[in-house]
């Protein structure tokens, strides 16, 4: 069938005199004709800009990948983020290494810090409450085969925290410097004697500080 215009005797192509569109020829159904509708221009500047885009979007995703795809983007998003979050203080921190702090303003510093977040659970004067007494050479956590406790065995609880008896990590509250300091304050109360004592838990040690 074709689609040609329809054209009058003379040449002249046939127009409809409602709408002034070209009449095309071939698409006559009883007595209903197809009218040239032009697409309008926006229309077609659309279209085309479409048929453009995806193009460059082919060849600029699927093919040369210049530009990142979803996935991709998500996963490097993730990956900054990830970089630019600070990294875990305590990793770098050589436990073995530790010794307690001696210096006036560091054990002020200490006592500050656990009668403000200790106290609750371990007494005023660490002599245990919820938490276990902390004056005497009786410790739940600490290396039973050197029979000593050293900074690095509270460091370390402090770090994983106790959480099924009470004793939260403080590992994101409380900076390297703030767990030496607290612990090195907890020592200096070794065999003060406190009122009120909580009995003695765990394995008794020889050496401490
Ligand atoms: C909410 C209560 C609570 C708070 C607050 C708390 N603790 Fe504890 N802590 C506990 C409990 C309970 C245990 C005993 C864990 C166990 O039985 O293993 C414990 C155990 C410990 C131990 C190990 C003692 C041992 O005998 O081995 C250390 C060290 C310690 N806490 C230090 C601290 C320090 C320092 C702070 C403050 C920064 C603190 N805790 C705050 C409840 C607490």
């Amino acid at each position: 069938m074709s689609t040609e215009d329809k054209h009058l005797n003379n040449g002249e192509p046939e127009i409809d005199p409602l709408t002034n569109d070209r009449y095309l020829g071939g698409h006559e159904y009883d007595g209903i004709r197809e009218l040239d509708n032009k697409m309008p221009r926006w229309w077609l500047v659309l279209f085309y800009a479409s048929i453009v885009f995806a193009a460059v979007y082919l060849v600029g995703y699927h093919i040369t990948e210049w530009w990142p795809l979803q996935d991709e983007e998500y996963e490097m998003e993730m990956t900054a983020a990830k970089s630019a979050m600070p990294a875990n203080p305590h990793a770098s921190v050589d436990l073995d290494g530790l010794m307690p702090l001696t210096a006036e303003n560091d054990l002020a510093a200490g006592e500050e810090i656990f009668n403000k977040i200790c106290a609750t659970c371990h007494g005023k004067f660490a002599e245990g409450l919820v938490g276990p007494n902390m004056t005497d050479m009786f410790w739940i956590h600490g290396d039973t085969t050197s029979n000593a406790i050293r900074v690095k065995d509270l460091y370390q609880v402090m770090l994983t925290g106790v959480i099924e008896k009470g004793m939260i990590s403080y590992k994101d509250q409380l900076s390297p410097t703030e767990m030496q300091q607290v612990i090195s304050y907890i020592f200096t109360l070794q065999g003060t004697n406190p009122p009120k004592p909580k009995a003695p838990e765990g394995h008794e040690y020889q050496v401490i500080g």
